[in-house]
């Protein structure tokens, strides 16, 4: 009968048997499917797999500590840190479109990771012959069901699979869904914050910016975001909502009255959903006490902000994310 117990044991011994005395690499992103892959392969092959992290200061409040210090310490994986965030900075300077936003974010991406790639491939020590990926059994389906390619939807992950791949790929995730996934992933001790997260998109806040990426507005949003998800949780509502993208409308302006007088600031929105699958959506019916709660917390706190909306558009027409 099927346990997390024996998933676990099943595949240790595959991986083992697979990789024998060479070596790995994982990519992770902060979501659940790359970090149970990995927490996975770590167990099988130690020190034989190298995680790389590629940090583009995308990510939202505490994300990139919980993948370098919470996720590190509780597997004991080998972990690359690449901080890049000015160089997506430098390269998304003065671009508003949302197409071009997620070009430029995953050739950047492509590109940092194939250099800490050869990186690790050059250091002394065995090949380099495996790459790990997060793929379920959805994902699996949804191609076609072969086994060894590098197969995957480029919307679905930062940048892809270079063309010219030369790794053999392990999937030690390809025969579970994200339920059961959640589960090894507690099995193998992984701290709650990764294993129960809420999907989130490779670009990360880059697509959650109406308007162009800096650094301001996006420390602006990570607060506001954080404000959002701290209260949700709060509330006991993350198990009743798909996720809930919080979005800043960095090109427009409203009046508002706060303290002393006028201001002049930007919109957040609200975007909680409830969905089975992302393919279809409808938005979330919360409590108006916190809606409330959130929307007076970020306008007091969050400078800049003077109005939070709430999206009531189902997907379709809208999509979950507003780019
Ligand atoms: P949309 O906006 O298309 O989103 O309704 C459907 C689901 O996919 C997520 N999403 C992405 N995930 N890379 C990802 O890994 C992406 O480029 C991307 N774009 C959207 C979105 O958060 C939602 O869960």
């Amino acid at each position: 009968s099927w346990t997390t117990g024996n998933v676990i044991e099943e595949q240790v011994a595959a991986i083992r048997e697979q990789v024998g005395d060479r070596r790995a690499i994982c990519g992770l992103s902060g979501g659940v499917d790359s970090a149970v892959a990995a927490a996975l392969v770590q167990k099988a092959i130690g020190s034989q797999l190298t995680c790389v992290y590629v940090d583009h200061g995308l990510m939202r409040k505490g994300e990139t500590e919980q993948v370098e210090k919470d996720f590190v310490a509780a597997t004991g994986v080998q972990l690359k840190v690449v901080d890049a965030e000015e160089r997506f900075l430098t390269a998304l300077k003065g671009v508003s479109d949302p197409e071009e936003k997620r070009k430029i974010i995953g050739r950047e991406f492509i590109r940092v990771f194939e250099q800490a790639q050869a990186e690790i491939i050059a250091d002394a020590g065995p090949a380099v012959e495996f790459l790990v990926q997060g793929t379920l059994y959805p994902d699996v389906v949804e191609s076609g069901g072969g086994t060894g390619t590098a197969n995957i939807k480029s919307h679905h992950n930062v940048g892809g699979l270079p063309e010219d791949l030369e790794f053999q790929l392990i999937e030690p995730l390809r025969k579970l869904f994200k339920d059961e996934v959640r589960m090894v992933g507690q099995e193998l001790g992984l701290p709650d914050e990764i294993v129960q997260r809420q999907p989130f998109p490779g670009p990360g806040l880059g697509i959650r910016i109406v308007g162009e990426v800096t650094k301001e507005r996006l420390d602006l949003l990570r607060e506001a975001d954080a404000i959002a998800r701290e209260e949700l949780t709060a509330a006991g509502l993350d198990r009743d909502i798909w996720q809930c993208p919080v979005v800043l409308l960095a090109d427009v302006r409203s009046v508002g009255v706060q303290g002393d007088g006028r201001t002049y600031g930007h919109p957040i929105v609200l975007r909680p959903v409830s969905s089975e699958d992302a393919m279809t959506a409808d938005w979330s019916r919360l409590p108006y006490d916190v809606l409330a709660k959130i929307s007076t917390r970020i306008t007091n706190e969050v400078a800049d902000v003077n109005r939070v909306v709430l999206d009531v558009t189902s997907k379709p027409p809208g999509t979950i994310e507003w780019e």
